[in-house]
């Protein structure tokens, strides 16, 4: 079969998904199937990887899609993807037998890809329209797992108009929650736009903040816990879907919470697996990753955070469809541990989008 990765995408989690493509395309079998990179630009355009299309982090630099390779038209027709050179004559592709969409954020992990490869008739890995969407916007994302009956924590919607029209009364809503309360765009990723207030200053300049990344901002109220995180698989055929070993990620660095440094740069994180928690409040934790995973009828895998408070109790933070997949991040590091590794991870999620 032919398998189209495709990494990059026109938002702030760019780079992270060109670490997790770079991944993909040293683990998956190149005996088995003929492998097509495709990055999608900052700009949107849709080009045949170059040869020297970098992947990794290097010299502090993060890897951006590199254009000089051969233009792409959008996915069309029954699982025909049609590259050309523009102003010369295209060249066809040929069918795709299934796109891997290694990427992550608005126009990626979003339901947009997801939508559009839909519409030409491509099989894909992960999560279908209605999962992919639900699971970014972490808004719907709260009321889909509160109607499911995951716990969730305490927090406000701030909408556009609300901020446009009635910055006072969004401010005292906030409040309510209490300080510090964590500041998040509404759809993004990878920490990115997010950050903790101490105060009415810092919360209107962390709503502006995380409103360069989306014009809907969630304010959270800050949780005192430990940061657990599992992993769910897809099972073939009609067993119910797997949770891994939970883990336990901590800062490293002086960071206050996990910031897009602590989770893409070198030794500034470390993932405890399996977490050092109780017997029971693992299964409990398993059993709830599942149940999250299955209120959001997610296909493929995800990875679902959780807080483990002192008192003993566990909260949902979110779910993640496309979760980080470079062969180190936590997703993949929680299957390993639990004893799949990266390459045989890699082919089942192409296994499970073919079948
Ligand atoms: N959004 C990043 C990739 C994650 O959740 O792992
Ligand atoms: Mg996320």
């Amino acid at each position: 079969p032919r398998v189209a990765v495709v990494f990059g995408g026109r938002n702030s989690e760019h780079a992270v998904s060109l670490m997790g493509a770079g991944s993909v395309l040293e683990a998956i079998d190149r005996t088995k199937y003929e492998v097509i990179p495709i990055g999608i630009a900052q700009d949107g355009r849709w080009v045949l990887a170059a040869s020297d299309q970098r992947f990794a982090i290097e010299s502090g630099e993060l890897p951006v899609v590199d254009t000089s390779g051969a233009a792409l038209a959008l996915p069309s027709g029954s699982g025909g993807l049609v590259a050309y050179d523009p102003g010369a004559i295209p060249v066809e592709l040929g069918t795709v037998d299934v796109v891997f969409p290694v990427m992550h954020g608005p126009f990626a992990e979003d339901g947009t890809i997801q939508g559009l490869l839909e519409m030409a008739g491509v099989r894909y890995v992960g999560s279908g329209v209605l999962a992919s969407a639900v699971g970014m916007d972490k808004a719907h994302m709260k009321t889909v797992m509160a109607a499911a009956g995951l716990p969730i924590g305490r927090y406000v919607v701030v909408r556009e108009r609300d901020w446009r029209l009635d910055r006072e009364t969004v401010l005292k809503e906030a409040e309510e929650l209490g300080y510090p309360v964590f500041v998040k765009p509404a759809r993004a990723g990878s920490s990115q736009g997010i950050s903790k207030a101490d105060d009415r200053a810092e919360l209107a300049a962390a709503i502006e903040l995380a409103r360069e990344h989306d014009p809907k901002v969630l304010i959270e109220a800050a949780i005192v816990g430990r940061e657990i995180e599992c992993a769910v698989l897809q099972s073939p055929g009609d067993e119910r879907a797997a949770a891994s070993m939970p883990g336990e990620v901590k800062v490293e660095g002086g960071q206050e919470f996990f910031d897009f440094a602590a989770k893409y740069y070198p030794d500034q994180m470390s993932l405890t697996v399996p977490a050092d928690i109780p017997q029971e409040t693992a299964e409990e934790l398993r059993e709830m990753a599942v149940r999250a995973f299955e209120a959001l009828d997610c296909e493929g895998l995800a990875r679902v955070d959780f807080f483990y408070t002192p008192d003993g109790k566990l909260i949902f933070n979110e779910i993640n469809t496309m979760p980080g997949f470079t062969s180190l991040s936590v997703a993949p590091q929680l299957w390993a541990a639990s004893g799949l590794s990266y390459p045989e991870l890699v082919e089942r999620l192409v296994q499970l989008a073919l079948q």
